[in-house]
């Protein structure tokens, strides 16, 4: 997004905010939807629930993995009709269960046999099932692969899912199976790997529909097409179509962070921006150590390389934690107080994880369509904190 729209948009809507450009994302839908047009396209609500931005996906015919309540809440809202919602996650209570049953969502992922009762008791008939396959792979030799590693809580061994599997199967409903590796991933390898995992269960229950990989796609330079070719080989051994569950690929660079700066302190041996953002608005750094690029909004920008004291900056917020930090030793030639900066790459996890802690007003989001900017969720404001307290004392 170019710095006059930025400029336009702090100076309209204030600071921090959230700034999603949505024809950014249409063009992501795009791409995928160029290299595999046959997959269907679930986008993951998690990454980020804001409602403008669903409606725009909604429009666009993508479906939605959600794994509350209150994503499938959303994207009903949004207009994603039941058929091409996926209900997933390893916590499926009740509530959710029944109205994906009343909402007949279209397919279900089975993290565990627990909510199979449930699931068989509400279901209708036309929610179809999926079980989800812990495949495994080792974490040292595939570092991205947290959420695959055996010991992690997500899917269930091939053996158990295979079990699993049969039972759905003797009652008619199972689709296939779904392997979400982890998140940010790059090699398209993977693929291989995962598929040595389920072919066997492929060929052990027949009838099979779907294959569910899940999203993980790493941002910044995924090789979407590479990794999508394989996929569709894999697919097409086990006669299935692919189910793909994106969430950063679609988002993550089709957002910013605006935060302005306030006050700049270089007396210690390191300099510190401290901006009206941290951790409350974008929790990455903090949670995960993540690197997001921080630029300077306008011409103290394009002076980059000729910073006069060459020094970097921790970008800091306004909280009481060391943990409070945007990022670590960065060059930011020409900020001082009053500067704009953009924290990139922030359209994925970023609004959706924010939170109050310090009472903080979660920040303004808009989106932009057409070079137009548009508010989409207004900033909090005091009252908002306590808006859904009680006067417990009477
Ligand atoms: N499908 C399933 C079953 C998932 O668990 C996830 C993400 C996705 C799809 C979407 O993954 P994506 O394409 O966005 O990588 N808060 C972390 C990311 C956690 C992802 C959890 N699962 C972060 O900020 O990096």
């Amino acid at each position: 997004m170019d710095a006059d729209l930025l400029q336009l948009v702090a100076q309209r809507f204030g600071t921090p905010c959230y700034v999603y450009d949505l024809d950014a994302v249409a063009e992501r839908v795009a791409r995928v939807r160029a290299a595999h047009p046959a997959a269907a396209l679930l986008y993951a609500v998690k990454a980020n629930p804001n409602g403008a931005l669903l409606r725009s996906l909604a429009e666009l015919g993508v479906g939605a993995e959600v794994i509350t309540l209150g994503e499938l809440e959303r994207a009903v809202r949004a207009g994603i009709p039941g058929e091409r919602l996926l209900v997933g996650g390893p916590g499926q209570d009740e509530a959710l269960v029944r109205r994906a049953a009343k909402l007949r969502a279209g397919l279900v992922s089975l993290d565990s046999a627990g909510p199979w009762p449930l699931w068989r008791a509400h279901a209708p008939g036309a929610t179809r099932f999926l079980v989800r396959v812990n495949p495994g792979l080792d974490p040292a030799t595939h570092a991205h692969l947290a959420t695959g590693a055996a010991t992690s809580k997500f899917g269930l061994a091939p053996a158990a899912a295979l079990e699993l599997a049969s039972r759905v199967a003797a009652d008619g409903r199972l689709a296939g199976f779904h392997v979400h590796a982890g998140s940010m991933l790059r090699d398209p390898e993977l693929v291989d790997a995962v598929g040595e995992v389920l072919a066997p269960l492929y060929a052990a229950v027949p009838g099979c529909t779907l294959l569910d990989l899940g999203g993980g796609f790493a941002v910044p330079d995924f090789p979407l097409e590479a990794y999508l070719e394989r996929a569709a080989g894999l697919a097409e051994r086990l006669r299935v179509e692919l189910v793909l569950e994106p969430g950063r690929f679609l988002t993550a660079d089709a957002g910013v962070l605006l935060t302005r700066v306030l006050y700049v302190k270089r007396d210690g041996p390191t300099a510190h921006l401290i901006a009206d953002a941290g951790m409350a608005d974008l929790l990455r750094p903090a949670l995960y150590g993540a690197e997001h690029p921080i630029r300077v909004v306008g011409d103290a920008g394009a002076a980059r390389s000729e910073d006069p004291s060459g020094r970097s900056f921790d970008v800091d917020g306004p909280l009481c934690e060391n943990a409070d930090r945007l990022g670590r030793a960065r060059l930011l030639p020409g900020a001082g107080p009053g500067s704009l900066l953009a924290v990139e790459r922030a359209g994925a996890y970023g609004f959706a994880m924010a939170s109050n802690y310090a009472s903080s007003l979660r920040p303004a989001e808009v989106v932009v369509r057409a070079g137009e900017p548009l508010l989409a969720r207004r900033r909090e404001r005091p009252e908002d904190l306590w808006r859904l307290e009680l006067d417990a004392a009477g």
